[in-house]
């Protein structure tokens, strides 16, 4: 059973496969987090937070108990305003203005399986998953405000997963200013540093990690999108844990607008963890018998370091977040005309593309940006989604029959959310766009962004994007967002909800993406963000990959791979070859390793293939013959991270086969130095005792490769690479 009452002790105990989590509720009222990490055996104890008198600054919110104070205790769900001054996880205004409210333990009740968020996504686990959740009530007796904890404990997933609904069930309106998904505090415990993944377009997720200190750390997004610069995650980690041991608490939420994360420790070395929307960006008016509720965050624990943690975000990602008839369907080698043509292109040159990647073995062709509208640059067109006939003549169709006739599939790119203020769109719906009157619209790549909340953009959207999918043998979606949100007021809404336009915006795209993943459930859907800049786990709920980045460097995209790798599986990254000297950053590199890089995860091409030299395309045709014999491995197996990028050895990574009996390893070097050695590479994850072969004939064992390790051939060039395949015999 992964959830246990005790009663007398008034405890709960969860228990994932690798781990427990124990909630205590203090003097009948408060429930106080007791325990989180490795999975406990545990004798009949009570009183696991020793709470001890402190002195004046700490006041006491009881009158029965002068040692009980919200400043020491470690609170489950904590407020503001009644002693506890680390950020609150709460906070409401009532309608005399007060911001106070004294949840107190009401209730609560265990569910079989789960049931997910009303309008959002999340993780499919079901009772079969041995899921079951816990739902622990608090209610303050004045507003009569109810919150429910809800908490997901799936035994064989390893995650606990955590969100909050407020049900107002008093006679007036309540304001919540904020609601977070998951706080923790750790009692007494700030032995920690703090990772989390930053950057900027083209320099996704970048990896830091620093000492906790005694300030706060913030990661979070005010964009109206998780952002390039900062991903919906967080994680606290022992100083000594590495990719392979140690211990690592984290936080993802399952969200694509903006969030905030929080990591601080207090003055009596409490340490607060948390997750959930942006304050700032958020208010909402809880009317009597209304609800609300959070997007749910993600709580994985692991002992075995970085990599521990990552192959439990893996496999739930792929086979429990992303939409179940893509869990374990391969995904096909594609091409993209955009870096190879940008806007320039008409029908002739598209058909030359297909023919020549069809004849170098590719499966789908992705017509991008500028099929549609009068959209000839970025600074026109969004929002006119019919084709334009007189770039493509024969329309839509005419180019998908071509590709079919040939045995590849065929993908278009939308950027729907989006409205440019030269479009017939905009013309006849200047009040569509977020906007305040009176106030100018700023806009971004050209562009204003669509008020999403409204069902009548969301129908406008879905027929006209229904039309043209169902109507042009569509087999594939690219879904783009090439800018981030300001001014956000709806016109829709009262100006006592203006507040509200930010969340409204995402339900309203889930909304719109769940019509249309359920009516085209054969339809391969790609999410962007100007590459990943809203590469989340509420994307992938309804889209199982993601562009990861518009930066195609191959250098560039180790750090970048890398640094998505600790959540995301290789089966959600796009990665394609390009062409030299590279279009972001003017670097060469050679063709094989464009193509290694690319390998590591769902592998395409994105640059003119009329220009290849013939010794090029020959090399092309082999990657893409390889890959298609490993790709089962790569797209399903465990991805485990061995050297960093900012290693000056060189950057690897590899990947088992589910049933260990294919082990890839990519390896990148950097820069040459003169007078090297070489690299030898200890594997991981392998059996011990089990034979393996390279495709060379050498044999090895398992502790071979893993105690000893493999030696590398020494590399020709800079940015030079090898992809080693071996198989167990
Ligand atoms: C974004 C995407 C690119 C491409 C362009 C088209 O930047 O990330 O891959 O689709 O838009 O405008």
């Amino acid at each position: 059973m992964s959830i246990v009452y005790k009663e007398k002790e008034e405890q709960f105990h969860l228990h994932t496969r690798n781990t427990s989590y124990i909630i205590e509720v203090l003097e009948g009222r408060y429930p106080v987090h007791t325990y989180w990490g490795r999975k406990l055996r545990f004798t009949d104890r009570t009183g696991l937070v020793d709470l001890r008198e402190v002195c004046s600054f700490s006041p006491n919110p009881l009158d029965s108990n002068k040692t009980l104070s919200f400043d020491t205790m470690p609170r489950e769900y904590p407020d503001y305003g009644r002693s506890d001054y680390q950020s609150p996880a709460l906070s409401i205004t009532d309608s005399s203005g007060s911001h106070l409210i004294d949840p107190v333990y009401d209730s609560f009740r265990i569910e079989e399986g789960r049931s997910l968020p009303q309008g959002m996504p999340g993780c499919r686990l079901t009772a079969d998953d041995g899921c079951d959740t816990l739902v622990l009530t608090l209610r303050d007796s004045i507003l009569d405000l109810y919150i429910d904890l809800y908490y997901s404990v799936s035994e064989e997933y390893d995650v606990i997963i955590r969100r909050t609904e407020i049900r107002n069930c008093g006679n007036k309106p309540v304001t919540l200013n904020k609601v977070l998904s998951s706080t923790v505090d750790f009692y007494g415990d700030s032995d920690f540093e703090v990772m989390n993944l930053y950057g900027a377009w083209t320099r996704e997720r970048q990896v830091s990690r620093i000492p906790i200190g005694r300030s706060g750390h913030l990661v979070d997004s005010k964009r109206g999108a998780s952002s390039h610069e900062q991903n919906p995650f967080l994680a606290l980690l022992r100083p000594e844990t590495d990719e392979f041991s140690g211990d690592v608490y984290s936080m993802s939420l399952v969200y694509s607008g903006s969030f905030m994360a929080e990591a601080a420790v207090n003055s009596y070395g409490k340490t607060r963890m948390q997750i959930g929307l942006q304050e700032i960006d958020f208010q909402w008016q809880l009317e009597p018998s209304g609800s609300f509720t959070t997007p749910e965050a993600l709580l994985v624990f692991s002992p075995d370091g970085l990599n521990g943690m990552s192959g439990i975000y893996h496999r739930l990602f792929r086979e429990r977040l992303c939409p179940a008839p893509w869990s374990k369907r391969e995904r096909p080698v594609l091409m993209n005309n955009w870096e190879a043509t940008y806007f320039d292109f008409n029908e002739e040159k598209i058909k030359a593309l297909i023919d020549e990647g069809h004849s170098l073995g590719m499966e789908l062709f992705v017509l991008d940006d500028g099929w549609f509208g009068r959209r000839d640059s970025d600074a026109s067109g969004l929002g006119d989604w019919f084709t334009n006939l007189q770039k493509l003549p024969g329309g839509l169709k005419s180019l998908s029959d071509y590709a079919h006739r040939k045995g590849m599939q065929f993908g278009l790119w939308f950027e729907p959310e989006m409205i440019s203020p030269d479009s017939d769109l905009y013309r006849s719906h200047p009040d569509w766009c977020l906007h305040v009157p009176g106030r100018y619209r700023s806009e971004g790549r050209n562009q204003l962004v669509l008020d999403m909340g409204r069902q009548e953009i969301q129908d406008y959207l879905y027929c006209s994007i229904a039309a043209i999918l169902s109507e042009n043998g569509i087999d594939y979606v690219k879904w783009d967002m090439n800018r981030n949100i300001t001014e956000a007021g709806s016109a829709a809404l009262p100006s006592e909800r203006q507040k509200e336009t930010s969340h409204r915006y995402i339900l309203g795209l889930y909304s719109l993406m769940d019509r249309l993943v359920n009516e085209f459930p054969e339809i391969l859907f790609e999410s962007c963000s100007g590459g990943g800049g809203r590469f989340d786990p509420g994307m992938l709920y309804y889209m199982p990959q993601t562009w990861t980045s518009d930066n195609t460097d191959s250098y560039e995209r180790l750090f970048i791979q890398w640094g998505t790798s600790y959540l995301y599986p290789p089966v959600t990254m796009g990665a394609h070859v390009s062409e030299v000297p590279n279009h972001q950053v003017k670097r060469i590199t050679p063709i094989e390793t464009r193509g290694n890089a690319a390998m590591s995860a769902n592998l395409g091409y994105e640059l003119d293939l009329m220009k290849l030299s013939s010794e090029e395309r020959e090399k092309v045709a082999k990657q893409v013959e390889f890959y298609k014999k490993i790709r089962r491995t790569i797209q399903f197996g465990d991805f485990i991270r061995l050297l960093p990028p900012s290693s000056d050895r060189g950057t690897a990574w590899m990947t088992v086969s589910d049933d260990g009996a294919e082990v890839l390893v990519f390896y990148f070097g950097h820069l040459l130095r003169p007078n090297d050695l070489g690299c030898r590479l200890k594997l991981r994850s392998l059996n011990t005792d089990r034979l393996y072969m390279t495709e060379d004939g050498e044999k090895y064992y398992g502790s071979e490769l893993m105690y000893a390790g493999i030696s590398l051939p020494p590399l020709d060039c800079d940015f030079d690479s090898r992809l080693i395949r071996l198989q167990a015999i």
